[in-house]
């Protein structure tokens, strides 16, 4: 089997009661168990049924097999940016959401807003772009960053699945709350990951090297 389903960095009822342990069943247990499966049934006899990873999957497919590969990632991301035990950005996250967004509130303000105002189901993110600033995006469906060549840094599920058990139709209040429960030493690791993934000419070039240093040192004494 080439997708397997991934754990949950967190016990079923540890997002309480922001997101309920019913929640979670459904979300994971269901929803995402079955784009995982989907996908392995619908690669189930080509080429990329061989341990091709996941993001390959996403990235070269289309139709049905895109839409299941791709939301089989998204939810992955989207686990991975939750934690029960929330802490605030680093000083160097700040700052460099501040770069591209003036503040730290602004940005808060535009991402829920971006979350809350996404017409039907989808996804916003917060992604680096081509030219390394940080972007917000609403995307729908299925659609996903990582084929538009950003690199994915935080990511609010706002299909009804997300929070109707919990919230029902109010979604700007399961916004709200789930901001409360971002894993900000995530979002830095992904810059992080970005960054040392380049080669080394870009990386002399990269605008995110002023950041890198201090964002690397703030996340391991954070661990
Ligand atoms: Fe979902």
């Amino acid at each position: 089997m080439a997708v397997t389903l991934m754990d949950l960095p967190f016990a079923e009822d540890a997002l309480e009661p922001v997101i309920s342990r019913e929640t979670i069943q459904y979300h994971y247990g269901k929803h995402h168990k079955g784009y995982v499966d989907n996908t392995n049934a619908l690669i189930k006899g080509t080429e990329l049924d061989d341990e091709v990873p996941l993001v390959d999957i996403v990235k070269n497919s289309d139709g049905v097999l895109f839409n299941n590969a791709a939301q089989a990632y998204n939810h992955n991301f989207y686990w991975m940016c939750l934690t029960p035990d929330p802490m605030p950005p680093s000083p160097k996250m700040v700052e460099l959401i501040e770069r591209d967004f003036g503040s730290f509130e602004s940005f808060k303000e535009q991402f829920l807003n971006a979350a809350a105002t996404l017409f039907g189901s989808g996804w916003a993110w917060l992604e680096l772009d081509v030219n390394e600033k940080l972007v917000i995006t609403q995307r729908s469906n299925g659609d996903t960053p990582i084929i538009y060549h950003h690199t994915p840094l935080l990511t609010m599920d706002v299909w009804e699945h997300a929070y109707y058990i919990d919230y029902r139709n109010d979604r700007k209040k399961y916004l709200e709350s789930l901001w409360e429960l971002i894993d900000w030493k995530f979002v830095a690791s992904n810059i992080i990951d970005y960054y040392h993934d380049l080669t080394e000419p870009c990386r002399e070039n990269s605008e995110l090297c002023d950041y890198i240093e201090m964002l690397q040192h703030e996340n391991e004494v954070t661990t």
